[in-house]
């Protein structure tokens, strides 16, 4: 009895045999694996049928022939341009995919300095990135590319050391079986016993993904697509359970709540520390995540811009998700890997500012020019979004002492400074900041508090 007892005991004190319970106390307690925080810069990769008409953003056939009324752009530019009776599926033939090399793209990504990447399995469209059997002649084996993208590009971003995610949307706009379970008000559930989960395990037990980004919940409640059962599998029993992470887009209302990290709204920005783990996706066309053919230079985020909205998203704790939009042949346009390359640049010099790093106990000052602060262990962040008119840089909120020691992050020598009151506040003497392109510099202040 005792022996029993004890045995018990050991099983429930083990950490090897905690369970979580599909609810969300219990999956809301999981400790978000480690690596996730640490590597702060990802790349998301919007790709799919929607690339081939290229047009408005990757929900055209939605904007065409979904929501009413139609966007009439939608709707002439294919009268214009395609004939009568041309629908959305007749795109798929020429999803072709003819230059696709995954190496190449793996090695663009490795070059922004990104620690994982996220590639769209199957957005809105319902179209599968991989030989979905559960995706009749509606996946990228049978139809367009003929080839599975979704193991192409994993095997090629992994080869490099990058974590794998996959993007999945649990709606479809034109699937039969949602559009009956929508009409029984989600009390039926054919789709999702069906298409859906079948599909979400058959990815993460064939690709091992370490991020699910989840969307297309918002019609339906959690437990209308069983997202509490498969994040319970997902952590217990999956082949990826102790590292994967996934994201908050569950069900009607779980946004900004339930789940991993928190990417509340797209393109989200707080305006103060949150207390739960978040990560800012945005694109580097501001108008579309999906590939535009007539996108335009001034549509596109430069590359200050995106330096600066990335350390802001880090020193506010979060992680940054850039996406791009490659085309339908399967390059990433230059002008894209232009920005992702320099981001790279940009974190040779200042990553140890970003990954691995803390939110410090103020976030940001605004001085002459705008200051974000990070910090590692005792060491303190100083990150400045803008060239300072002057030669000195005045920071108020630095705490420091005789032993405080001030350098330029790629820069060897430590540089002069003066406290601004008796332990608080400091003003640097700036070298003649070196060019560079991301425009924002790195302080980096030892023994400060
Ligand atoms: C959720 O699961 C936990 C752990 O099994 C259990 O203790 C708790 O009562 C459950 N909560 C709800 C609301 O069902
Ligand atoms: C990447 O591929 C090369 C060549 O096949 C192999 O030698 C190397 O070990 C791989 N690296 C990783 C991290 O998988
Ligand atoms: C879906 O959830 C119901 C309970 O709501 C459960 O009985 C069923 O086993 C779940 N199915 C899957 C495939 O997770
Ligand atoms: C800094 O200035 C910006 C822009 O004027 C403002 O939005 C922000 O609230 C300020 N932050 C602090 C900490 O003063």
């Amino acid at each position: 009895m005792a022996a029993v007892f004890l045995l018990l005991l050991l099983a429930f004190a083990s950490p090897a045999a905690a369970r979580y319970t599909a609810n969300w106390t219990s999956l809301d307690a999981r400790p978000l694996p480690s690596w996730y925080d640490e590597a702060k810069v990802g790349i998301f990769v919007h790709w799919g049928v929607f690339s081939v008409p290229g047009f408005e953003s990757e929900w055209f056939w939605w904007h065409w022939q979904g929501q009413q009324p139609p966007d009439p752009k939608c709707v002439s530019y294919m009268s214009e341009n395609y004939p009568p009776g041309f629908s959305y599926p007749d795109f798929a033939p020429q999803f072709h995919a003819q230059f696709f090399n995954p190496e190449e793209w793996a090695d663009i990504f490795k070059a922004s300095g990104a620690k994982y990447v996220v590639l769209t399995s199957k957005h809105h469209e319902g179209f599968t990135n991989w030989g979905s059997p559960y995706s009749w002649n509606w996946n990228s084996v049978d139809n367009g590319p003929k080839r599975d993208l979704v193991e192409d590009l994993g095997d090629a971003v992994r080869n490099r050391s990058l974590h794998y995610g996959l993007y999945n949307s649990l709606y479809e706009w034109f699937n039969p079986l949602y559009l009956e379970d929508k009409k029984n008000g989600f009390k039926t559930q054919q789709f999702v016993m069906r298409k859906l989960l079948p599909e979400l395990y058959n990815i993460v037990v064939k690709y091992r993904p370490e991020v699910i980004w989840s969307d297309g919940d918002w019609e339906a409640p959690d437990t209308y697509w069983n997202s509490t059962q498969f994040l319970a599998w997902l952590y217990n029993d999956s082949p990826v359970k102790d590292t994967v992470v996934t994201n908050d887009r569950w069900g009607q209302g779980t946004a900004c709540k339930h789940g991993g990290f928190y990417n509340c709204q797209d393109k989200y920005t707080p305006g103060q520390l949150p207390k739960h783990k978040w990560e800012k996706c945005t694109s580097v066309d501001t108008l579309s995540w999906g590939y535009r053919r007539n996108m335009k230079l001034k549509e596109l985020m430069d590359l200050p811009a995106i330096i600066d909205d990335l350390v802001s998203t880090v020193a506010l704790g979060g992680n940054y998700l850039l996406n791009v939009g490659p085309t339908a042949d399967g390059t990433v346009p230059s002008v894209f890997e232009e920005r992702l390359r320099g981001v790279g640049a940009w974190l040779e010099t200042n990553g140890e500012a970003i990954y691995a790093t803390k939110p410090w106990r103020v976030q940001m000052e605004n001085g002459t020019v705008p200051v974000w602060y990070t910090s590692k262990g005792a060491t303190v962040y100083a990150i400045i979004t803008a060239k300072p008119p002057t030669t000195t840089l005045k920071l108020l909120i630095p705490q420091t002492s005789a032993t405080t020691k001030v350098t330029l992050l790629g820069r060897p020598s430590s540089l002069p400074w003066a406290p601004v009151y008796p332990n608080a506040g400091l003003t640097v003497l700036l070298p003649e900041l070196p060019f560079t392109p991301g425009q924002a510099w790195t302080l980096k202040l030892d023994h400060v508090q």
